[in-house]
């Protein structure tokens, strides 16, 4: 194991900064990261420079543009623009440079507007996309592909791994932007903190969504970059759904609201399930170990201790 140098991009992010806490603790790893001011990865120039000197033998790409339903609607073009160069820069310059082993991370989002679920790898590209986060999505599928055909053409290792919805420490809890998970944490936090008598939630709780939390995101990714060399993108989720409904609740227990929950059945649901099937992961022996109200509280005790109004 010694003298694996690995890249984590978006060392600051929900996803990069979970890396860095499993991969920073783990013998044999150099860790090399760069902030955006460091190195901008939509800089083709500055890029291959970066490759050049720092020469990798590890990379994960974890940094992208990522954002919540309006800002996806609205902004196609940047998302599409924007991941596409960063993804471009740096897998082909990992792979100029010799790169061992290179982890793209998608989304669930690439997978067709209605699919069966649980979701299966090989429904890719078999239907049309959801068209409100279209560009992201197109983006992310263009990122796996360039994998899969470095894979295929030059004999790369390098492999794409599509996560469900995730949360947990240095999640964006801005409650115009935020998913819905760290945006009901920081809700109910608030209607605690000034003893409302109740929190209304959009919708009528019914949708079922799946939540891994990212600290076994980076568990699993460390079983992929160790034992996964197909070409084929894998899932990465927890495999079971719970509806918004349980979800509220038992964030509502977690934090320690004491007044009620109201429901806007007026507001959009959303697609009523959305599942990963995780049996190829699960093979190769990673299953998530948190518990989603084991990963609540650590989310929420992170969320007291950091995030500033
Ligand atoms: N969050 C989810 O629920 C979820 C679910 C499935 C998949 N994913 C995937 O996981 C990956 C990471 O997502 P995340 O939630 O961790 O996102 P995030 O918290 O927004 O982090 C993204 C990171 O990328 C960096 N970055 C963006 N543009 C950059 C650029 N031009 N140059 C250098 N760094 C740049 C950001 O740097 P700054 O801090 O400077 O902005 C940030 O650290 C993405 O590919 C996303 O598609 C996320």
């Amino acid at each position: 194991m010694a003298g694996k140098k690995i890249f984590i991009a978006g060392h600051r992010g929900l996803v990069g900064s979970a890396l860095c806490r499993l991969y920073g603790k783990m013998t044999g790893w150099e860790v090399v990261t760069r902030t955006r001011a460091e190195l901008d990865l939509q800089d083709t120039d500055a890029v291959r420079k970066f490759f050049g000197e720092e020469k990798p033998s590890h990379v994960i790409l974890a940094a992208a543009k990522v954002g919540g339903i309006h800002a996806n609607a609205t902004h196609h073009v940047e998302f599409l623009l924007e991941n596409m160069r960063i993804q471009n820069n740096v897998i082909e310059f990992a792979a100029r440079s010799d790169v061992e082993k290179l982890l793209f991370l998608g989304s669930s989002c690439i997978y067709p507007k209605h699919c069966p679920q649980p979701i299966k790898e090989e429904y890719l590209l078999s239907s049309a996309l959801e068209p409100t986060n279209e560009g992201y999505a197109l983006a992310k599928i263009t990122g796996l592909k360039l994998c899969q055909h470095y894979c295929r053409q030059y004999g790369k290792d390098f492999i794409s791994a599509m996560p469900s919805n995730l949360y947990g420490p240095n999640d964006n809890f801005d409650l115009e932007t935020s998913h819905v998970l760290p945006a009901l944490i920081h809700r109910f936090h608030l209607a605690k903190l000034n003893e409302q008598p109740t929190v209304t939630v959009w919708g009528t709780g019914s949708p079922l969504r799946e939540f891994l939390h990212v600290d076994d995101l980076a568990g699993g990714i460390h079983t992929l970059m160790e034992k996964y060399d197909e070409d084929l993108p894998i899932n990465i989720g927890v495999g079971k759904d719970v509806t918004i409904l349980e979800l509220a609740e038992i964030i509502k227990e977690t934090v320690g609201f004491g007044g009620e929950l109201e429901w806007d059945s007026s507001q959009p649901d959303g697609t009523p399930r959305k599942l990963l099937d995780t049996s190829r992961i699960n093979a190769l022996g990673w299953k998530p170990r948190m518990t989603l109200r084991e990963g609540i509280r650590n989310t929420y005790e992170w969320f007291k201790e950091h995030y500033q109004e």
